[in-house]
């Protein structure tokens, strides 16, 4: 297949000096050519009104990434080398808000707000408003956590922003040090999960990707931490998103086995409130303690078939399942100022289009070009 590079690369201070300052001038990341639009959805659904698909699923939830850039370099996710897109390829405020509004036409609720890392978009803050004032059920952030100011989070409360989740995979600072390879502290993501609750954010997430022999062993220290500070504590089984392509199925602690760690720890109870399309199987401490833990298994227990949620990247390509290996282009759409039924229908034929599951551990798996970092989680 033919293929398209990416060749711009915009450093940050952030990151730690390192040979990865060499490797990227050499690096480049290769994504498949595109398909103009998606293969048309059948009349009854696109007359249905919603983004619903051929296996039975209707879509609700958004998945927006507001840039592909990040300050971290997470070793299961994003590669020292990998260049980012340039800044023009991205999309615009106005672009993401236009996006936002034919989703919800065609029945999206939720919103989460994705990169890369989101905080590196320099017009979050006024794509959190312009989302607020929409009327969805929800909007939420995943980010980080490497810096959060008060003034600034209460803002994105007041606008609409009603949770937070920061990712976080170690409680040691060596080991940030070298699975982030950044020079954020674990002291420091903590300290932004305080301004967040400070903030008013209710319960603040954090999502922990678990990998046997890097933090498996941590994930007792974070069922502390959940019950320590009342947060809720996600346990996610590493996927093959990264973009150094090394995923093993060795690697993968599954969900039973973390939660079996913990369980000889303290028992846990099932928490009866979880909503049918969450991915997260939750569970609470049976001696009333504070906190929440939530096992996230796409890998030992694919919950595919309750999916709920389409993509969106930084550059306007719609990415119906993760581990799509078809993505149509909404930005020729979005510059050439078609119309919104245009756009809707667009959306409709693509979420029409979503494959049935990921097919990990399955012969005929194959990882997507993309790394999460340039995909969204
Ligand atoms: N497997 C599982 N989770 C991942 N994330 C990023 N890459 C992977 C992967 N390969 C997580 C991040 C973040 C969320 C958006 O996805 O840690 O919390
Ligand atoms: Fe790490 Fe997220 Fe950045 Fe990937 S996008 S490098 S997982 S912080």
């Amino acid at each position: 297949m033919k293929g398209m590079e990416f060749s711009c690369l915009e450093s940050t201070e952030h990151w730690t000096t390192g040979p990865w300052r060499i490797i990227h001038q050499q690096m480049r990341v290769s994504l498949p050519t595109l398909e103009s639009s998606p293969p048309p959805a059948s009349l009854h659904q696109r007359s249905s009104g919603m983004l619903l698909d051929s296996h039975g699923r209707t879509i609700t939830d958004l998945r927006l990434s507001v840039t592909d850039r990040c300050n971290f370099r997470c070793t299961y996710c994003l590669d020292p080398g990998v260049r980012f897109l340039p800044r023009q390829e991205l999309l615009h405020l106005d672009e993401y808000v236009r996006i936002i509004k034919a989703c919800m036409n065609r029945g999206v609720r939720t919103l989460r707000l994705t990169g890369g890392e989101p905080t590196l978009y320099p017009e979050l803050d006024e794509l959190i408003a312009e989302a607020g004032s929409m009327n969805l059920d929800d909007m939420a952030m995943t980010t980080n956590g490497w810096s959060i100011q008060l003034d600034r989070a209460r803002q994105w409360l007041d606008s609409g922003l009603r949770r937070l989740t920061f990712s976080l995979d170690t409680l040691r600072e060596d080991r940030m040090k070298s699975i982030t390879r950044s020079k954020t502290t674990v002291q420091q993501v903590l300290r932004s999960i305080d301004i967040a609750r400070e903030a008013g954010f209710p319960r603040p997430k954090i999502n922990m990707v678990v990998m046997r022999d890097v933090n498996g062993d941590e994930v007792a220290d974070f069922a502390k931490l959940a019950r320590q500070r009342d947060l809720d504590v996600r346990f996610i089984e590493f996927m093959p998103l990264g973009s150094a392509r090394d995923w093993t199925a060795s690697t993968v602690q599954t969900a039973l086995e973390t939660r079996s760690a913990i369980e000889s720890n303290w028992k846990l109870v099932p928490f009866d409130g979880d909503q049918v399309s969450s991915t997260s199987v939750n569970w609470v401490f049976e001696d009333g303690a504070d906190g929440k833990l939530g096992f996230i298994a796409p890998v030992s227990q694919p919950f595919c078939g309750a999916c709920n949620r389409l993509r969106i990247t930084a550059e306007g390509k719609i990415r119906p399942c993760l581990f799509s290996h078809d993505e149509w282009d909404l930005k020729p759409m979005l510059r050439r100022s078609s119309s919104s039924d245009e756009l809707e229908r667009f959306l409709i034929d693509a979420a029409w289009n979503k494959q049935p599951g990921h097919a990990i551990g399955e012969d005929e798996f194959r990882q997507p070009e993309r790394s999460m970092s340039a995909i969204g989680g």
